[in-house]
């Protein structure tokens, strides 16, 4: 099959789009045909070598931890799943991931994807769309009438936080630039703060929760928002676990875990036109370096998808 694999850790330049083997299906797993797959931050920190802990340690290997496609074949213990299946899901981290014709996934990481979407669209939701709603719900407590700050809200995994969050009935506030004020509104966001021009801190106070996916200072000034027995979740680790404490705080950090169950309520949502996932740009997965390049920039409106394969079957795109 071809595939965008790495054969050292490094820049972009060590995506390989190159033949690969061809994966091996345990009998929990199911064999899917990649249609799309999309570019995670977790993608460039692992091939940069600064979570080499969250990847597989062997080379070569196979980024891309969100798929989209269709069932070819299941192992001799799946249940539940059957060979033509359309679905969805974030595969393991610490096996080869998506950014290839087919994988070999656990069935038990998989939920059939939302009927509404193509799988270029379906691709984007998984692991942005996990981690949102464990963030927000699992961890965070987030209940209706809530009032939470959601940084980097333009992001993945912000533009998520904020449409689940409106659902779940909590007054929502989003930092972002300036460019994509207008856009969280109409995504439902109740407040946006231009972190640019404003310091969030100095407009607001007394909030139940803030779901912190920009980490460093901004994880540091948002303790002072909260208000006593708040709550502060973070996608990218809490720096001060004392400071939070001392400041009678709770601090969560979290790795988004595979959950079927909340991936088929995200399907639901999506389905019923509650939940609507962003795609800044779709590239074919030949282009993977070039759309890591611009996920590194730190500025995405959304996701970006690797397209796959095209066509009912997944027919191959362009795989010169
Ligand atoms: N723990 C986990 O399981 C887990 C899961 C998923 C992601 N993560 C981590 O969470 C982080 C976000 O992931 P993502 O997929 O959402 O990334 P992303 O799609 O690249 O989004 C980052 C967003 O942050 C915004 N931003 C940059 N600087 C900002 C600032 N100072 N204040 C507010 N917004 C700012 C950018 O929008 P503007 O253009 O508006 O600046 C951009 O849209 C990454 O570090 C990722 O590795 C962790």
């Amino acid at each position: 099959m071809k595939a965008v694999q790495i054969h050292h850790y490094g820049g972009p330049e060590e995506l390989k789009y190159e033949d690969a083997d061809d994966p091996v299906i345990n009998p929990d797993d199911v064999l899917i045909r990649v249609h799309a797959t999309s570019v995670n931050p977790v993608d460039w920190k692992i091939r940069n070598g600064a979570r080499k802990e969250q990847g597989s340690a062997h080379f070569p290997l196979i980024l891309g931890w969100d798929v989209s496609g269709v069932i070819e074949r299941a192992g001799a213990r799946v249940k539940g799943f059957n060979e033509g299946d359309e679905v969805y899901g974030r595969p393991d981290p610490g096996r080869n991931g998506a950014y290839a014709e087919y994988i070999a996934v656990r069935a038990s990481e998989i939920a059939l994807k939302p009927k509404t979407l193509d799988h270029s669209v379906a691709a984007a939701v998984p692991l942005a769309g996990l981690t949102a709603w464990q963030g927000l719900f699992d961890h965070g407590k987030l209940k209706a009438g809530q009032k939470v700050l959601i940084h980097g809200a333009a992001g993945g995994v912000g533009t998520m936080a904020v449409q689940l969050a409106k659902w779940k009935g909590a007054y929502v506030i989003g930092t972002a630039a300036k460019d994509n004020i207008d856009f969280l509104k109409e995504l439902g966001a109740d407040e946006v703060i231009d972190y640019q021009a404003e310091r969030f801190e100095e407009k607001l106070t007394d909030l139940d929760l803030v779901f912190d996916t920009i980490g460093g200072e901004v994880q540091a000034r948002s303790l002072n928002v909260l208000k006593p027995g708040g709550t502060i979740v973070s996608t990218v680790g809490i720096r001060d676990k004392e400071m939070v404490k001392s400041k009678g705080l709770h601090g969560e950090q979290y790795m988004a875990q595979s959950d079927p169950e909340q991936l088929r309520q995200l399907a639901h949502l999506i389905d019923q036109g509650k939940l609507i996932p962003v795609i800044a740009r779709t590239m074919p997965l030949k282009e993977a370096a070039q759309a890591q390049q611009i996920s590194e920039e730190g500025h995405t409106r959304g996701k970006i998808v690797l397209k796959v394969s095209d066509g009912p079957r997944g027919d191959r795109l362009d795989t010169r």
